[in-house]
């Protein structure tokens, strides 16, 4: 009963982590997309907007959706009223962060033995994964305090190598997939941290001012700005990093850390097209990079063709057999598996040779069988490999 009411409580949990991070992600591109968009106003003969009631603006955009023309007025830092009711965005962060951890719980944490064990043992593992999640944000938010985040392409080039950094120990540490999901959860972290340690008091700031109808300090909106600013470059890389968990051969990899690396650069730099088109800037050299980023990557992995002795299914039907079957079966006996994962049933040679592929990319990498549980010696590893490789 409690592995079905886990799955249950697993499922919900990623409906809702999807629903969060899509309102989220949703709401930061469209306001990064207003505020890049923003077109200053013609303006009258006394330099000002005549705007009437709305007093003085910075720029406006329009847009049609739905049926029906928009108009945003962005406006500076003052205004004349507190106007009601003002609207806020954050449940969409908190959430999404919550849901992010109570997955990272049922899933890897509450399950470590089959999901973070490896090179460490459960406990420790547990440990590196947890701890990642506090140094992540205690560097990034020192590294905020420096001089050198008043230089954005110097502070993102440190980031960069610091997340790469921290993507290769961890994979030094961890299963691929469980290095790949933590520091997608790092990077996660820092941006909901951003939301409620330095956005949204700014803002709280800035908006208690105009309520006494005091002008606000400059530096609060310029602080929460530059941290949306950084959000906006770690959506895309994070991204991946979710999604990445259905493509085995990308973390499963013997160098996943790398292909993290060089597929987040590519996702920054995707990010940075979609920045500098909308602020008019040209950004074509940006497309270019991207483009050629991506195909070297498609390049660089291509899988090499199988040499050496073939293997019959023979030999490799009593491994699967004991390694493998007691959870891809169409009832597993493993302890924790209602149902064969993925719908994976591997009961005969039919059924294998299609999922070929995939089974080399898990077992080479040590993906399966899951957290060894059926303890698999490296001599059958290395057979049921060759098996899979062969076209
Ligand atoms: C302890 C249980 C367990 C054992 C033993 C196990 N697996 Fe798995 N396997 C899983 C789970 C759980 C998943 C689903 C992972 C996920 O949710 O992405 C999976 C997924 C897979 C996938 C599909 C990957 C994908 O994304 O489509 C392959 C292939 C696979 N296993 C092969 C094997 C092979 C080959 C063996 C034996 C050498 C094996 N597994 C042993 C639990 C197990």
């Amino acid at each position: 009963m409690l592995p079905y009411l886990l799955d249950w409580a697993h499922l919900a949990l990623r409906w809702l982590h999807l629903i969060a991070g899509a309102a989220w992600i949703g709401a930061s591109f469209y306001f990064n997309w207003l505020n890049n968009n923003v077109r200053p106003v013609a303006r009258g003969p006394d330099g000002k907007v005549a705007l009437g009631p709305e007093g003085e603006i910075v720029g406006d955009v329009w847009s049609v959706h739905g049926g029906a023309f928009y108009r945003a007025l962005k406006k500076g830092y003052t205004i004349e009223k507190l106007p009601e009711p003002l609207h806020w965005f954050y449940w969409e962060a908190y959430t999404t962060w919550l849901s992010g951890v109570g997955l990272l719980l049922v899933v890897y944490w509450l399950n470590a033995s089959a999901w973070m064990a490896g090179p460490l043992a459960a406990g420790p593992a547990v440990g590196v994964g947890v701890g990642s999640l506090v140094a992540a944000w205690l560097v990034y938010d020192g590294l905020c305090r420096t001089p050198l985040v008043r230089r954005p392409a110097a502070f993102g080039v440190v980031m960069y190598a610091l997340l790469t950094a921290a993507a290769w120990g961890l994979f030094q540490l961890l299963p691929g997939r469980a290095a790949y999901m933590h520091v997608g959860a790092m990077m996660g972290t820092i941006m909901a941290a951003n939301v409620f340690f330095v956005i949204i008091p700014s803002q709280r700031k800035m908006v208690d001012a105009a309520a006494r109808g005091e002008a606000p300090d400059l530096a609060f909106g310029q602080a929460g700005g530059l941290r949306s600013l950084h959000n906006n470059y770690f959506t895309l890389p994070t991204l991946f990093v979710m999604v990445s968990n259905h493509f085995p051969f990308t973390y499963g990899n013997g160098r996943g850390w790398l292909v993290l690396a060089a597929v987040g650069a590519v996702g920054l730099c995707i990010r940075h097209v979609f920045n500098r088109k909308g602020q008019g800037k040209p950004y074509g050299a940006f497309v270019g990079l991207s483009v050629a980023g991506g195909v070297a990557i498609v390049i660089a992995m291509a899988p090499t063709p199988h040499t050496g002795p073939t293997v019959a299914w023979a030999e490799v039907a009593p491994i699967v057999a004991s390694r493998c079957a007691p959870c891809h079966a169409t009832t597993p006996t493993q302890a924790g598996f209602v149902a064969p994962p993925l719908g994976l049933v591997l009961d005969g040679e039919a059924k294998a040779r299609g999922a070929a592929a995939k089974i080399a990319t898990m077992v080479s990498s040590s993906a399966m069988p899951l957290g060894n549980l059926t303890g698999m010696t490296p001599e059958e590893r290395a057979l049921v490999v060759a098996w899979a490789q062969e076209p």
